[in-house]
């Protein structure tokens, strides 16, 4: 895949040194998890961006055998605990881009994608960082490409901030509307869920999720 020309929105991409198992993983299982040049036809297909440890790419790939799940991640030790869960659940329909999830995405083809995720995007809260933030009106246009009229784009935050920040794009953007009737439709999950690592921890340091479900306008 080409060089990425996008402003970096993640953090580190290696954390401590993988044990022997995980490493072995890396070697063998990644390559045959590539993301296939062709798409298989009358599949349908996820897209998750930042799936962080796989929690809930792997809840959707066993909720949905049907489905191929494509989850994109760099950092190379939550790649690494997502093969782990394949192997031990035996999972046969997710695919691994190691990666930014935008190289792989400028890569697609149009209206592939039937559901995209972007679960807890990185908040870069400070001003200064503000245009690390992932979701913006570039990144909006890039996956609307590969959606189509009727895709479901998926958001959570627990950033009030970053919800806002959403919202704001979402309400100006030509591509998204969000579906929203009352209070339960941010406050709820979607019915295919697995609380992340990253998830409990904020939740236990008292911030709340946001749920934000979106949809391809035509
Ligand atoms: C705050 S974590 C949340 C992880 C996971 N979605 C969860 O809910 O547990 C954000 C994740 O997004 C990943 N990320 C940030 N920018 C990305 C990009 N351009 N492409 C793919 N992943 C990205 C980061 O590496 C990080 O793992």
């Amino acid at each position: 895949m080409e060089a990425q020309a996008f402003l970096r929105s993640f953090g580190r991409v290696r954390g401590k040194t993988l044990s022997p198992r995980k490493q072995r993983l890396m070697d063998e299982l990644l390559p045959k998890l590539a993301v296939p040049k062709a798409l298989p036809a009358g599949t349908p297909i996820a897209l998750e961006v930042g799936f962080g440890g796989g929690e809930h790419l792997v809840a959707m790939a066993k909720a949905r055998p049907e489905m191929l799940c494509i989850g994109a991640e760099p950092f190379e030790n939550g790649v690494a605990k997502l093969l782990c869960a394949i192997e031990e659940q035996g999972i046969a329909n997710i695919r691994i881009h190691m990666g930014d999830a935008r190289t792989l995405i400028a890569a697609l083809p149009d209206a592939s994608v039937q559901h995209v995720y972007l679960l807890f995007p990185d908040p870069w809260p400070k001003t200064k960082h503000l245009k690390r933030r992932i979701l913006n009106h570039d990144f909006l246009a890039l996956i609307a490409r590969i959606q189509p009229p009727g895709g479901i784009l998926q958001l959570a935050t627990d950033h009030a901030d970053y919800a806002v920040w959403m919202l704001e794009h979402l309400q100006h953007s030509t591509h998204y509307v969000w579906q929203a009737q009352d209070k339960r439709d941010w406050e709820d999950p979607p019915t295919i869920w697995a609380e992340t690592k990253y998830q409990r921890k904020t939740t236990a340091e008292g911030r709340v999720p946001m749920f934000f479900r979106c949809l391809r306008r035509d």
